[in-house]
């Protein structure tokens, strides 16, 4: 199982190489210790909105990270499972909720490889913050998903906007990359780990929903403004900053559709 991503292995020991630095910039913010009492906070008006009264609800949140998220849907009452590649990521995030004395499952594990999570065990998977520019395999990360959802579940996606990666590595107006250039992107992080990253399209985040078994309900872009971040500092700030997806799960399971036989050829 191990071996069936190696770029995401590698990007696990590269999540655990930077999890403390990660952690400073997460406590500097400070959102993590507030979130519980105050979820709009991680969560923005239409992810509530979709989500409704979610007490009592099993809810998973795939590549948890700072575990904000998690922490605002615990604090409404959610009984959360928090799912994350990296072992440092998550003694960090178990270490906060302790110490916020919320209940949350912790579970170690690729997005793409969910093998400890049951079939149609969850009322609601949630995902986003920049999680698929990890994961090689966006198709069988959104199966997974599905795969757990119950039927009529909600899979709720809210992530880094597309379009804004074709400008990373930029050094001046123009994007270094072709939108629809999904690479792999390979880098070497501060500690000399190597790190694989993907450009899904937003065509690619929507058809691998459908073909996962969900109708969608809400498509949104949202958010302008500059980026933060060095590798970043080019983005233009008119392009959104988010793209959200929420699906249901359909009665009778994953869609079979055939894999596409190219990707990014005009439709004729
Ligand atoms: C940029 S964080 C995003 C999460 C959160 N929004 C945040 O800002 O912390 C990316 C997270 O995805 C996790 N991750 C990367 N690849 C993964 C995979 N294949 N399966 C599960 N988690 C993964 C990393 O360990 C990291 O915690």
């Amino acid at each position: 199982m191990k071996d069936e991503y190696p770029q995401h292995e590698a990007n696990r020991a590269m999540w655990n190489a930077q999890a403390t630095a990660w952690a400073r910039g997460t406590d500097a913010r400070g959102l993590w210790r507030r979130c519980h009492q105050d979820p709009s906070l991680a969560l923005c008006p239409t992810e509530r909105a979709l989500l409704g009264t979610i007490a009592g609800r099993e809810t998973c949140v795939l590549g948890s990270g700072d575990n904000e998220a998690v922490f605002a849907l615990a604090g409404m009452g959610a009984l959360v499972t928090s799912v994350d590649i990296s072992d440092a990521q998550l003694d960090i995030a178990r270490a906060r909720a302790e110490s916020l004395s919320l209940e949350v499952r912790f579970v170690r594990s690729d997005v793409c490889i969910l093998t400890d999570l049951a079939d149609e065990s969850f009322d609601v998977v949630y995902t986003g913050g920049h999680i698929s520019v990890w994961i090689s395999d966006l198709r069988r990360y959104y199966a997974e998903a599905v795969r757990i959802l119950r039927p009529h579940g909600l899979f709720l996606v809210n992530d880094y906007h597309p379009t804004r990666r074709m400008w990373h590595d930029s050094q001046g107006p123009a994007p270094a990359h072709r939108y629809f250039d999904r690479g792999p992107y390979r880098y070497v992080s501060e500690e000399g780990l190597p790190q694989y990253e993907y450009h899904w399209t937003t065509t690619d985040h929507v058809q691998a929903m459908l073909d996962a078994g969900c109708t969608l309900v809400k498509i949104e872009e949202d958010g302008e403004g500059e980026e933060e971040g060095a590798h970043a500092a080019m983005v233009p700030a008119d392009l959104p900053r988010s793209l959200l997806l929420g699906g249901r799960k359909m009665g009778g399971g994953a869609v079979d559709r055939p894999e596409p036989e190219s990707r990014g050829a005009p439709c004729r």
